[in-house]
């Protein structure tokens, strides 16, 4: 029997979308599609805070709260039952600016020297709907990190983690309602103090607000069909949802496109960066010693003042990216990222190191359907020798430019409600729209499971980490091997660490900053790839903290309707620092003949699925891998999941898929009904070229 082709067509995309039970209807997009964009304006305003401090625009940051908004501290009591108390409570906008420009002091980005460098990072939001099926309010947990000084030596470096609310508020927006930070770390003084925890005491566990079930669940309702929970119709017009759905894959797109960038500049790939611009580019470097570059050779020359292509032994070139924030034309050609970026770099041959603290704002263009960079402007504001700190306002004259800001507080999309061309109530454009959707919030799903397991493992909570598995899903425990579902993976979890008591405090905290995700979607949008950064801080009661780095290689997919981890690979560690003092580039070459490290003892008692071993050459070098383990200041190869985004260039260390799905089949995303996502470039809506 031939159907007519608009039913074998709808038929054709049902089969292919299993999660969507009922046909989507204009209202359900929409609805979901408002949720999404609710989701990525509170993250961006989160970013716009640290935007804004950069630059000691504290009043402005007040006008992001509500005005009954509120700002709170807690400090650690050294109390088990209770241990944060409240010791700040600001009430109202005109009252949060007070304070907040009498906290910062000469500290503040605008005195000469001076710095306020106020990171927010790894976000986890979660939004509470209305009867109507609409966020109001939402929750957001993020890490967060300060590093100040006044130019005249004074320093002063904070970090904890901030738990904090948002409210909607009709034409006014998405604003903070209360933002509460809880210190955990700190130093005041002298930068060579560094920090320590907050008043000598043991730190507790900041309360969550999610539980690994909910942070699989992007926003609620989406893979029931929300339109059979809720009533009441939303005025919709089918040609503005597609826009404004395109505008989100456009943002991801871009995001990812950055975010590689910053990989292939940390690993001076500079052919693989210079793959990712167009032809008619050019950057900007701002201030002393900068200059204009432009076209291919231009960019490829700006690079190479960073050193030669490719890192040789005891070369540190990282420079994480930080609080992006991404805005796409609604011409949709044209897209401008501004955010913070550390240059964390050195070189442990002669022990020299600095640190640099820039903030970029870049253009971005389409052409044939692939995004590429367009321009890089960059704005150094404090370069500083690592052993000196920034106190003193670094090397360079103080930088006196301010690259314009995005502005969050536009909405997102131009009028949801004007309608002209209103959808029928089932339109099979509807499901691929859905589809598309599904994509984008795909995308926040995995950076949301993303961070959840590194809070998680901040806590040493093996229940909660372990149950963001799915019930197929395997992870990689450092030096020793990859166990296969949830049970076991919170066993291999107790077996390292122990049955560690969750509410007794501790001395020292390592956390798992997991920023700066590649995040590649299936064309159905219901398995994920994420590469993130491990960013290390810790902290300790009688030493002073320092940072390490190392890099994720995950997947992600939907299973009964909740996000869950599938695969988790850390490859550790690129570099580490041997104290504050020392940095990361006080690195001393490890003796040929010391023998490679045993895997880890436990893990006899608790023998994995599959050993580090096991695996071959893809973890040869890295702790419990095959061959001579790789310590910094030796180079470990860099492994990707991808092929360049831009010209399909297979980097030198490709490895596609799960990292051991080559050895477990089994374990393959496409051997258990998912779609392996992309690993290259891809065209509009999922061609692969
Ligand atoms: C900050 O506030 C001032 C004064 O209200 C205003 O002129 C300026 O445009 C604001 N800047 C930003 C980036 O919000
Ligand atoms: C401020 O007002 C909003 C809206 O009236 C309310 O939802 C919110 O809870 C209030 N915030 C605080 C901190 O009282
Ligand atoms: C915190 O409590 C521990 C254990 O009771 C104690 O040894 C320590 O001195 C306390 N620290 C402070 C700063 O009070
Ligand atoms: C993230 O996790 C939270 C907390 O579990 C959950 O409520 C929220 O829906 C998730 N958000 C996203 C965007 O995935
Ligand atoms: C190249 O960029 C310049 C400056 O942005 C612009 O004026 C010019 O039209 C561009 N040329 C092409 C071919 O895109
Ligand atoms: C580079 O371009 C910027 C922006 O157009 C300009 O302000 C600056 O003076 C130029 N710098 C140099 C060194 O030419
Ligand atoms: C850098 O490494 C890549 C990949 O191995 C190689 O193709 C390229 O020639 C190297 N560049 C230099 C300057 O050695
Ligand atoms: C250390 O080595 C770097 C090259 O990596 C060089 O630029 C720098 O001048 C050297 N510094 C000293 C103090 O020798
Ligand atoms: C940002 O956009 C909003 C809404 O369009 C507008 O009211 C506000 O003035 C803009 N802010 C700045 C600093 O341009
Ligand atoms: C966990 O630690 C808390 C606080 O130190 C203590 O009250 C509780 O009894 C401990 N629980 C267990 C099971 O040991
Ligand atoms: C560098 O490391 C060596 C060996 O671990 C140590 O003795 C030295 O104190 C460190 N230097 C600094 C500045 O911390
Ligand atoms: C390396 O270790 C061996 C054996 O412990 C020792 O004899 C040798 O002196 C060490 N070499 C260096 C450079 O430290």
């Amino acid at each position: 029997m031939r159907l007519p082709p608009q039913v074998s067509s709808l038929l054709l995309l049902t089969c292919l979308i299993p999660f969507t039970q009922a046909v989507a209807s204009a209202n359900s997009v929409a609805r979901n599609l408002q949720n999404i964009e609710s989701v990525r304006t509170i993250k961006d305003i989160q970013r716009q805070i640290s935007q804004l401090a950069a630059f000691g625009l504290y009043a402005n940051i007040s006008l992001l709260f509500a005005p009954n908004g509120t700002f709170q501290v807690l400090a650690p009591t050294n109390s088990s039952s209770t241990p944060y108390t409240i010791s700040t409570t600001i009430t109202g906008r005109a009252a949060i600016a007070a304070f907040l420009i009498q906290d910062a002091g000469l500290m503040n980005g605008i005195a000469p020297g001076s710095m306020d460098i106020w990171i927010t990072e790894t976000p986890l939001v979660n939004l509470e709907v209305d009867s109507q099926g609409l966020g109001q309010r939402a929750k957001g947990r993020w890490n967060g990190i300060r590093f100040q000084g006044d130019g005249k030596g004074g320093t002063r470096l904070r970090g904890g983690i901030y738990e904090n609310e948002y409210v909607y508020l009709g034409k006014e927006g998405w604003k903070v309602d209360v933002l509460r930070y809880y210190g955990m770390y700190e130093g005041e003084g002298e930068y060579k103090d560094g920090w320590r925890n907050v008043g000598g005491n043991g730190l507790g566990r900041v309360k969550y607000h999610m539980t690994p079930d909910g942070a699989g669940v992007p926003v609620p309702g989406f893979y029931e069909g929300i339109e059979e929970i809720v009533d009441g119709d939303m005025d919709v017009d089918i040609e503005e949802l597609e826009k404004r759905v395109q505008r989100l894959n456009d943002e991801d797109e871009v995001r990812n496109l950055m975010h590689s960038h910053g990989y292939y500049v940390d690993r001076r790939m500079w052919t693989d960066v210079v793959d990712l611009h167009s032809s008619n580019t050019s950057v900007t470097v701002r201030g002393e010693g900068g200059g204009n570059f432009t076209g291919p050779a231009g960019v490829r020359k700006v690079l190479e003042r960073m050193g030669p292509e490719n890192l040789t032994q005891g070369i540190n070139n990282d420079h994480p990216i930080l609080d992006m924030i991404v805005e796409v034309d609604p011409n949709g050609r044209e897209a401008v990222a501004r955010g913070i970026e550390i240059g964390m770099i050195g070189d442990a041959n002669n022990k020299t190191a600095r640190w640099e603290f820039n903030v970029f704002r870049n253009g971005f263009v389409k052409g044939q359907g692939v995004w590429k960079v367009k321009h890089v402007d960059i704005t150094p504001l404090i370069v500083a020798d690592y052993h000196e700190g920034w106190g003193y306002g670094g090397l360079k004259t103080p930088n006196m430019y301010t690259p314009p800001f995005l502005n969050t507080s536009r909405p997102r999309s131009t009028s949801p409600s004007t309608s002209t061309r209103r959808a029928a109530k089932k339109d099979p454009n509807l499901d691929n729209l859905q589809r598309r959707l599904a994509k984008a919030l795909a995308f926040d799903a995995a950076e949301n499971l993303s961070t959840a397991y590194g809070y998680f493992l901040d806590d040493l909570d093996c229940s909660l980490m372990g149950s963001l598995f799915a019930s197929l899903g395997h992870k990689a425990s450092p030096f020793a091997g990859f166990y296969s579902t949830p049970t076991r993976i919170t066993d291999a979890c107790f077996a390292s660490w122990g049955h560690t008591n969750t509410s007794s405090l501790r001395s020292g905290i390592s956390y798992h900053w997991r920023p700066q995700p590649v995040i590649l979607v299936s064309s159905d949008g219901r398995s994920a790839t994420l590469r993130a950064r491990l960013l290390q801080p810790n902290t300790a009661l009688d030493k002073p903290g320092a940072f390490n780095s190392a890099m994720y290689h995950d997947q992600m997919v939907l299973e009964n309707g909740i996000w869950r981890l599938w695969s988790v690979t850390i490859d550790e560690f690129y570099w580490t620092s041997s104290s504050w003092a020392g940095g990361w580039s006080n690195a001393t070459l490890r003796n040929d003949s010391t023998p490679d490290p045993e895997p880890a003892g436990w893990t006899k008692k608790y023998p994995p699925d599959l050993s580090i071993k096991d695996v071959g050459d893809r973890e040869a070098g890295f702790r419990g891998g095959s061959g001579r383990y790789v310590e910094w200041p030796m180079i470990q190869r860099m492994w990707f999941q991808y092929r360049n985004l831009v010209s399909g260039r297979t980097p030198e260390w490709f490895w596609e898929g799960c990292v051991p799905c080559r050895v477990r089949r089994d374990w393959a995303l496409e051997e258990n009904g998912y779609q392996e996502p992309p690993s290259g470039p891809v065209v509009g809506d999922g061609t692969r070229r």
